[in-house]
Formats: C-alpha cells, sequence, structure tokens
C-alpha cells in the first residue's frame, strides 16, 4: 500500500546517498512540486541546502509573502529571495506570442537563478565545499508528457523538465519523479507544510504572464492578480478547492466589449473562468461549478476589478483545448 511516510523515508535515504556531503541548491516556484520536493532535500541534508525563489513579478497575490513567510517558518529552510520584477517586465515588453513568452521568462528566470548560483558557489568554496547539485520537482506526469517516458510529443515548451540548461554544472536531485501530484500532497501534508501551499493548484511557471493574452504590463498584471484572488477565494469559501485541479483565470487584454456600469457606458476586458477538474493535467474536463458560485465570483470580479466589464467560462475539455490559454 501507498503510504507518505514510507515514501518520505524512503526518498531520504536515496537523497543522502545522491548528495553525500556536498551542497545543493533548489528553486522555490511557489507551487507544491518545488516546495515539497525542495522539503524533502531539507529534511534528509539540513542546511546543505540553500533555495532560491525568483520574484518574476508574475505571481498571484499573496504568493511571495507565502513562501518567504509560511514555507520558511514551515520548514526552516534557508531561503534566498530574488527580486527580479523590472528585468523580467522590462523583457516582456511588446511580447505577445505565448512560446517566446516562456523562452524569455524561462531565460530571465535561469540568469537570475545563476547570479545567485555563483555567489553561493564562491560562499561555498571559501569553506572548501562544493554546490554540486540542483533539486528539481519533476513530477512522473511531467516525464511522460515531455517524452522522457512513453514517448509522448511535447505540446508546449513548458513542463519542469528541461527547464534549465544542461549546460549548468549540477547533477539534478528529483525526488519526485515516480510520484503524481495527488502523492505530491500527501508527502507535503506530512512533512508539516502549510495547507495554503500543499493544497494549492497547479500553477504555471511563467505564472501570470501566459494568463493575459496579449502583452504582459504592469497594469494588465494588477487586473489580472486582483481578479484571479477573487476567484480564488470564492472557490475556497464555497469548499470548492476538492473538486478543481486548478482554475485558471485569464485576462483578454486586447479584447474589449462593452458594457454598463454605474452610470455609464463602458468599454473594458473579459475575464475567462478557466476551472477544470483532473487527475494529472494530461486531460481535463472543465469543472460544472455552481452557477451561485459563479454567480458571486463574477458579481464581485465586475463590481471590484477596474477596467473588467464582463466575465466568461471556459467550457471546453482537453483535449481538445489545453488548460491554459496559451
Ligand atoms: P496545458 O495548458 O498544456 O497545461 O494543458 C498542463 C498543465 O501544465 C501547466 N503548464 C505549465 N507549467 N510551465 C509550467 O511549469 C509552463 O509553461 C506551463 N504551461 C502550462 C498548466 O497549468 C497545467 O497544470
Amino acid at each position: 500500500d501507498w503510504n507518505a511516510g514510507n515514501v518520505i523515508a524512503e526518498q531520504v535515504e536515496r537523497i543522502r546517498a545522491q548528495i553525500g556531503d556536498a551542497r545543493v541548491i533548489s528553486a522555490l516556484s511557489g507551487g507544491v512540486d518545488s516546495a515539497v520536493s525542495t522539503a524533502l532535500v531539507h529534511k534528509a541534508v539540513g542546511d546543505q541546502l540553500t533555495a532560491v525563489f525568483v520574484d518574476h513579478g508574475l505571481l498571484r497575490k499573496g504568493e511571495r509573502e507565502q513562501v518567504e513567510k509560511d514555507y520558511v517558518e514551515s520548514t526552516g529552510v534557508r531561503l534566498i529571495t530574488v527580486d527580479a520584477v523590472d528585468t523580467f517586465l522590462g523583457h516582456l515588453e511588446g511580447v505577445t506570442d505565448p512560446e517566446q513568452k516562456r523562452k524569455i521568462i524561462g531565460r530571465e528566470f535561469i540568469r537570475a537563478f545563476e547570479k545567485v548560483q555563483l555567489d553561493l558557489i564562491a560562499e561555498a568554496r571559501e569553506s572548501g565545499e562544493k554546490v554540486r547539485f540542483l533539486v528539481q520537482g519533476t513530477l512522473y506526469p511531467d516525464v511522460v508528457e515531455s517524452g522522457g517516458g512513453a514517448g509522448t510529443a511535447n505540446i508546449k515548451s513548458h513542463h519542469n523538465v528541461g527547464g534549465l540548461p544542461e549546460d549548468l554544472d549540477f547533477e539534478l536531485v528529483e525526488p519526485l519523479r515516480t510520484l503524481f501530484k495527488d502523492e505530491v500532497r500527501a508527502i507535503g501534508r506530512e512533512l508539516g507544510i502549510p495547507e495554503a501551499i500543499v493544497g494549492r493548484q497547479p500553477f504555471p511557471g511563467p505564472g501570470l504572464g501566459i494568463r493575459i493574452i496579449g502583452e504582459v504590463t504592469r497594469d494588465r498584471l494588477e487586473i489580472l492578480r486582483d481578479a484571479d484572488a477573487i476567484a480564488r477565494e470564492e472557490l475556497t469559501a464555497a469548499g470548492l478547492d476538492g473538486d478543481i485541479w486548478q482554475c485558471p483565470v485569464v485576462l483578454l487584454a486586447d479584447v474589449r466589449s462593452v458594457g454598463v456600469q454605474g452610470d455609464g457606458r463602458t468599454y473594458g476586458h473579459p475575464i475567462v473562468l478557466r476551472p477544470v477538474s483532473s487527475e494529472d493535467a494530461m486531460t481535463a474536463d472543465w469543472t460544472r461549478l455552481p452557477y451561485d458560485v459563479l454567480s458571486k465570483i463574477s458579481n464581485r470580479i465586475t463590481n471590484e476589478v477596474r477596467d473588467v466589464n464582463r466575465v466568461v467560462l471556459d467550457v471546453t475539455s482537453k483535449p481538445p483545448g489545453t488548460i491554459e490559454w496559451e
């Protein structure tokens, strides 16, 4: 029988055997996979591990604080935060193509991460140590969908596998490589990571950058962040988190439609709700959310978020639609 405690014990053994007394670094994304893989490695080798969190400005409301405060408190992980918001948004200026966005975000992420790595390597060298390992939160479905397992074609250039360049001089530590998401969550809970992190929906590495259809700007990010926070809040309040795999909230930034709000005509943007049910993100169905919950989300978003005057629901399964719009 599958048991989180056993998997943890087994992985801790393996990680210790792999890492020995070398140093290891890990990139936290704010998501479940990196949170759990990092906590596992920390449990195995303690402060031989340094975790790095890059704030690229494409995060959801409260995510940075959650990592810096709640995650660090619950795990004791040594964390370095890099504030790279200006750099990322600068490079994303004028970019609308989804794959281009992914490339830029991936590249800048690596650059930001590399800077910290160099500092850490220098620091380690002073004490005669070597940083040899890098933690990756690769899951089994990532392995399969990236063609590493069953040879499935790569549909988007996104998944965690191959997210960092091969020329980096690190050996990978991938303690989640044989696991599915629900198993990773069970392990996270067993490790004492707060429910707000462990229970959170999958969130793509490029973050809100691929949920703004069109150019990514500060202004648009703020709109989307507010709408997303409302949707998440209401879904949680309705007790629906367990029924939903994830619910991307998407801003159609280049689309405007006419509305009437207060006394006047408006010409604002639509927000798309994309709630999906899934086992592993390889296929998905749209979640039949209760109408009253949808209604509440729609009312709140159109009342509280500036420049949004319409909320629409995506009723497409995967296939043919991917979960994300980009
Ligand atoms: P799609 O949109 O391909 O998404 O149906 C499947 C799952 O992958 C997530 N996703 C990403 N994750 N980087 C990531 O780390 C990405 O570029 C990316 N694009 C999609 C998506 O949220 C869903 O869980």
